[in-house]
């Protein structure tokens, strides 16, 4: 997608250096664009556990970048093993996002059918390569799908504005480009059918204020952005026709996980008869779990909830502490919604019902 018109993706191999990626630090986001590169895999680690990159897309296009990187330094002699423990620190990083196991995984497999440690490079980096332009496309093509519930929104709308609440950052800067949540927006953009995006603003990491925000006003979308909680009293006033958020894993079953707070929207909207979708590439399907509360929930560190980043108005990144010294916090990062909530799914494949069946039938050589 775009920045002040320039189109970028979110990590894409470094043109200067071959054996680095670039990435763009989302912690400094939206005050200041800063790449940041990446030349081995403990410095990929940590952009990942840190949040300099985010969302379940971009963090599997990391992890496969991450694993080339760590093949660009494996010895000759202990090839094979240093690549499994490289994807066993990986895989440590972040816990609940399932793109993350699934590209290790995916580069794991495609450099053991190969015999020397040269053709096992050549077929890391090919693989980080494929999983980031899958990404895009995949997105690309939800967006595509998504177009059609926005599309039959708007016709009953007669020309105002279809105003979708989304939550956290399922956008550009959570994938490679597109975004999950936000592909059907750009598409109906596209289309010219006029969109307005209710933002929530997704504390403590403040995706939606910082990123989401931020991202469609680079691409002209009419967005406003709201604290949290008030998504439910929009609903009840008919301020929203639509809600679309992202997952960073979903079972075979259909529930999902998202980001922490993206539950009650969901009881929300089905309290007030507002459809709830949910946008995913395949990868981010857990095809080994059958029952969302089986999925792994990150806790981060309290302190980014007891602390507030941002820019003074004399350029310096701050932080500030919000609560007395001592509080204790519980920062949860994920919450599960259930599939009987889903109003339906938005697949590279087309739109499915969250529901085991309807998922396998779309689905078929998966699971
Ligand atoms: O903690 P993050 O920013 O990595 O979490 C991302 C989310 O939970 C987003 O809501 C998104 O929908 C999932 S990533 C596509």
């Amino acid at each position: 997608m775009k920045i002040t018109n320039q189109h970028y993706r979110t990590i894409w191999p470094d043109p200067d250096l071959p054996a680095a990626v670039c990435i763009i630090d989302q912690r400094q986001l939206p005050h200041r664009f800063v790449i940041e590169r990446l030349t081995d895999l403990e410095q990929t680690r940590i952009a990942i556990k840190e949040m300099h990159v985010r969302g379940a897309g971009l963090i599997g296009a990391t992890a496969g970048f991450g694993m080339f990187l760590a093949a660009i330094h494996a010895s000759e002699k202990n090839f094979d093993q240093e690549m499994e423990e490289a994807g066993q620190r990986l895989f440590g990083s972040r816990p609940t996002a399932r793109n993350l196991g699934w590209a290790v995984d995916r580069v794991l497999e495609a450099i053991r059918q190969k015999q020397t440690p040269v053709e096992k490079r050549q077929e890391a980096f090919r693989v980080a390569c494929a999983i980031a332009d899958e990404d895009a496309e995949f997105c690309r093509r939800i967006g595509l799908h998504g177009l059609g519930i926005i599309e039959e929104i708007g016709r009953k709308k007669k020309g105002s504005p279809v105003n979708i609440l989304t939550h956290c950052n399922a956008g550009w800067l959570a994938f490679v480009d597109f975004g999950s949540a936000t592909a059907p927006i750009y598409a109906a953009r596209d289309a010219g059918i006029p969109v307005h995006i209710w933002v929530d603003e997704t504390r403590p990491w403040n995706q939606g204020s910082r990123l989401t925000a931020w991202e469609l006003q680079q691409e002209n979308i009419p967005n406003t952005l709201i604290t949290d909680n008030a998504g439910g009293h929009l609903m009840q006033r008919g301020d929203v026709d639509l809600v679309i958020v992202g997952t960073d894993r979903t079972t075979r079953t259909g529930d999902v996980a998202n980001k922490i707070g993206t539950y009650l929207k969901a009881l929300a909207a089905r309290d007030n008869n507002i459809p709830f979708y949910v946008a995913l590439p395949s990868s981010t399907f857990d095809w080994d779990l059958e029952c969302g509360s089986d999925i792994p929930i990150e806790e981060r560190e309290g302190t980014e909830i007891t602390t507030a980043t941002g820019m003074t108005a004399d350029g310096r990144m701050e932080t500030v502490h919000l609560a007395a010294p001592g509080t204790r916090a519980a920062n949860y990062s994920f919450d599960v919604t259930p599939a009987r909530l889903i109003t339906g799914l938005i697949t590279e494949r087309g739109v499915v019902a969250a529901e085991k069946e309807a998922i396998r039938k779309m689905f078929p050589d998966r699971c």
